[in-house]
């Protein structure tokens, strides 16, 4: 049976292709669910992409993930620069989790310089493009 991973996308990434393609690029988020899912296979992976506007929703995925060890993928996106719940959610994942930012949040406006949510994450993938969640998901693969 394949390892399973779950990709967590916060709020605004359903908007990928639509959203600031300056910043974001124009792939849709349908697209990179393919995309994550394909190259998943590769490695051996059983992906799932999942993507939420609600808090609620995405803590409910964070807690049943603490429960099953499942690894996770997350871009929190605007959560990440201020959501103490779901960084408190994150730590108490026992499975190795990647934070992922798709833009350079460094090199933006200072309020993304921070994740409040970088602290409980095994590491940290920052201004790859999207290309960001495939270095994710091989790492995890061999880890
Ligand atoms: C983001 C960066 C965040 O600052 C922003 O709020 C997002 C996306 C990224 O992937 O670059 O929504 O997480």
């Amino acid at each position: 049976m394949s390892k399973q991973v779950l990709v967590l996308n916060g709020p605004n990434l359903g908007r990928l292709g639509r959203r600031e393609p300056q910043i974001y690029g124009t792939t849709t988020h349908d697209d990179l669910v393919a995309r994550l899912i394909e190259y998943g296979r590769e490695l051996g992976l059983d992906v799932e992409v999942r993507q939420t506007d609600s808090e609620e929703r995405m803590m409910g995925w964070i807690h049943q993930a603490a429960d099953d060890r499942t690894p996770i993928v997350i871009n929190p996106a605007a959560w990440s620069h201020y959501n103490i719940a779901i960084a408190d959610a994150l730590a108490q994942l026992g499975a190795p989790c990647i934070e992922v930012h798709i833009s350079n949040i460094a090199a933006r406006e200072e309020f993304r310089h921070h994740s409040v949510v970088s602290a409980h994450v095994t590491g940290t993938i920052v201004g790859l493009g999207l290309k960001g969640y495939e270095l994710a998901l091989s790492w995890l693969a061999t880890d």
